[in-house]
């Protein structure tokens, strides 16, 4: 086993290469410097039925709805280019996470990525990419690089390739979306009180310094907010969970908080890398949940340095902040909690899926 990863280039959407050892996902920050990026493709393509959709500002944020959901405007092309036979999906290999924002989805990559890379990156190794890379750096979001034109350098990375969307289901590629591409999918959602709270600091420290609590709070109540509505966004990925289990696994942010190892084991199981007796025995486990840990990846120097983002850059330290469940006390009203709580209920009624 070596710590440095072996970079084994899948060209052009190929199926994945085996070297005889399952290495698992290459970082991607490191996978671009060894191939080299793409050029920038034109998206003046998309501009017509970028401008056709619904437009709203949220405080300076323009927003587009794309089929019934709110995403950045600068994001808009880049969803459609994606949608549209941009992201091609390979028939075994891929992982696909998704969340909302603010829903654990930095805290996920680093899991998932130290999970399937552990053969080639023992996580208590000293070197682990995700001691001198941003979980972000190691797991693309896919969003954000065609946002930038840059979606097919993911045609480049070695399989298995593991990436990361805010996109709603229905707004993935057809293949993707009813499962025949043989991607798997791991969904995370969170109690929606925490991830406005944890939105609205989010934002306040990447320059929209005055926005209000009740403004990201009516964004919302009324689905308007980032990826919303927020409740159609779960609903897609859970039923597509409970319709096939082994294509999407869906976890939430409070049992990942309660069970890390036993979120580690089933991340484990779900992408078929279960940990063996002798991984166990060697404390695998704990050393990924540590690993992870808020207080480990917060003290890494690339998660206290750095931002990036399409537009709005968005800095690396904000994504660490306190990572409890239940803060959503220290800001809001028992009455604004209630209100919420029962938009969701009223919006997932039947669905069996209770936040
Ligand atoms: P809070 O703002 O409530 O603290 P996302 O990654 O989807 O943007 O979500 C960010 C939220 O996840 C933030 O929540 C952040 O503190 C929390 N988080 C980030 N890394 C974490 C970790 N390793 N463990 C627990 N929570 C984490």
């Amino acid at each position: 086993m070596t710590n440095t990863p072996e970079v084994v280039l899948a060209s052009g959407g190929a199926p994945p290469r085996h070297d005889g050892r399952a290495a698992g996902p290459v970082a991607f920050k490191d996978a671009v410097a060894a191939t080299g990026d793409v050029d920038a493709a034109p998206l003046e393509q998309y501009d017509a039925v970028v401008s056709a959709m619904p437009a709203r500002v949220f405080h300076s944020l323009k927003m587009r709805q794309n089929q019934g959901y709110w995403v950045l405007d600068a994001w808009a092309r880049g969803a459609v280019a994606m949608q549209r036979g941009g992201f091609v999906p390979r028939a075994a290999g891929d992982v696909l996470l998704a969340s909302l924002p603010k829903s654990g989805t930095t805290w996920l990559k680093a899991l998932a990525f130290a999970t399937m890379a552990r053969r080639a990156s023992p996580p208590a190794s000293p070197d682990h990419p995700l001691r001198r890379l941003n979980p972000h750096d190691c797991v693309p979001l896919l969003d954000r690089l065609f946002a930038l034109g840059r979606g097919a350098v993911v045609d480049e990375l070695p399989s298995p390739r593991l990436m990361c969307t805010h996109m709603a289901l229905s707004l993935l590629p057809p293949t993707v979306a009813d499962g025949t591409s043989g991607c798997k999918i791991i969904y995370i959602c969170r109690d929606q009180k925490d991830a406005l709270v944890s939105m609205w600091h989010f934002l306040k420290r990447n320059g929209l310094q005055d926005l209000s609590l009740q403004e990201t709070y009516d964004s919302f109540c009324d689905g308007t907010c980032f990826g919303g509505p927020v409740w159609d966004h779960m609903l897609e990925y859970w039923k597509a969970s409970n319709e096939d289990p082994a294509r999407v696994l869906f976890l939430r942010y409070e049992q990942v908080l309660q069970d890390p190892a036993g979120t580690v084991r089933e991340l484990a199981r779900f992408v078929g890398q279960p940990f063996t007796g002798a991984e166990e025995d060697a404390g695998a486990v704990a050393d990924i949940v540590e690993l992870c840990s808020l207080e480990s990846l917060r003290s890494q120097r690339a998660n206290r340095e750095g931002a990036q983002g399409v537009f709005v850059k968005f800095s690396h330290e904000s994504y660490f902040r306190k990572g409890v469940a239940g803060d959503w006390m220290s800001h809001m009203s028992p009455e604004m909690g209630e209100r919420l709580d029962a938009i969701l209920r009223d919006r997932l009624d039947g669905s069996g899926l209770v936040l």
